[in-house]
């Protein structure tokens, strides 16, 4: 379930991309070859007096292989991004493109085949199937791509640290567990792209720690991860931190040294 590769892998001390913190910068190219780029993305919702300009306009892109975090206030627009990456829904105007595929251009078909081959999504609160347990829960999402067998399932349980609880249910894990569950289960098929909203919201520190530590371990196995948090301590784990103010990035930072999750503190 590792995805390793020589452009792919790198460890934390070195920095991603040349460009600097600087105040104002709209758009970033990293040095490696991008995973995820959008270009002059706007989402409006509603109409007339209902209308919503969640995104006015964002052009960024994120190098395979990268984990960003994504800072900003409520209402500024991570989700309505996260959920144009993930193929979740289309841009009003402007391109996405993902893992090699203009999501713009895809048919309903693709883009179910998009999300269910190519992204992992990790949302706040867990989305545990109760009635099934860890393990169920991890292999019903991998069978969707083929890849539910037991062994591939339970190695993904393991590698968040769940090794022997495969067979609980929902409500005997804690919150941070049923998190990794989560991740557990997005992760077991194989997915290029990570995309978590707010991973460690519903949890304290320890368990949050548990939890960004397990997203760091994916990330240095090649994943590209994408983080929306308020959490701004987050930040510190990330190569890059973007940050949005009403529907459009306001600042890009490179983080020469990111951290570790035993280091964050909130
Ligand atoms: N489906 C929708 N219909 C109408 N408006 C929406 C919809 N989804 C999001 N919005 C609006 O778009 C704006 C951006 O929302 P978004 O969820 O992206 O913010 P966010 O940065 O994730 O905020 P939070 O930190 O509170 O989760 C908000 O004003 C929100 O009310
Ligand atoms: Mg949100």
């Amino acid at each position: 379930m590792t995805r390793h590769g020589p452009e792919q892998t790198h460890g934390p001390e070195q920095t991603v991309g040349s460009e600097q913190t600087t105040g104002s910068e709209q758009t970033a190219a990293p040095a490696r070859a991008a995973a995820v780029e959008l270009r002059g993305v706007t989402k409006t919702y509603g109409a007339g007096h209902a209308e919503v300009r969640a995104l006015r306009g964002v052009d960024l892109e994120i190098g395979s292989g990268e984990f960003v975090v994504l800072l900003g206030p409520s209402g500024s627009g991570k989700t309505t991004l996260l959920n144009l990456v993930g193929g979740i829904e289309s841009p009003t105007s402007g391109q996405v493109v993902a893992a090699g595929h203009d999501l713009s251009g895809l048919g309903e078909d693709a883009r179910t085949a998009y999300r269910r081959d190519t992204v992992g999504f990790v949302f706040q609160f867990f989305n545990l199937v109760p009635s099934l347990t860890a393990l169920e829960n991890v292999r019903l999402v991998a069978e969707l791509t083929g890849r539910g067998d037991r062994e591939r399932s339970a190695a993904a349980l393991a590698a968040v640290g769940l090794d022997g609880r495969g067979g609980h249910f929902p409500a005997q894990l804690s919150g941070g567990e049923q998190q990794r569950v989560a991740i557990a289960r997005a992760v077991a098929k194989d997915p290029a792209l990570l995309l978590c909203d707010e991973p460690t919201g519903a949890l304290d520190l320890e368990t949050g720690r548990g939890v960004l530590r397990v997203l760091q371990d994916l990330n240095r196995e090649g994943r590209t991860v994408l983080v929306v948090t308020h959490n701004a301590a987050i930040a510190a784990l990330a190569h890059r931190v973007v940050r949005m103010r009403s529907g459009r990035v306001v600042e890009v930072a490179t983080t020469a040294a990111p951290g570790t999750a035993d280091e964050v503190a909130w």
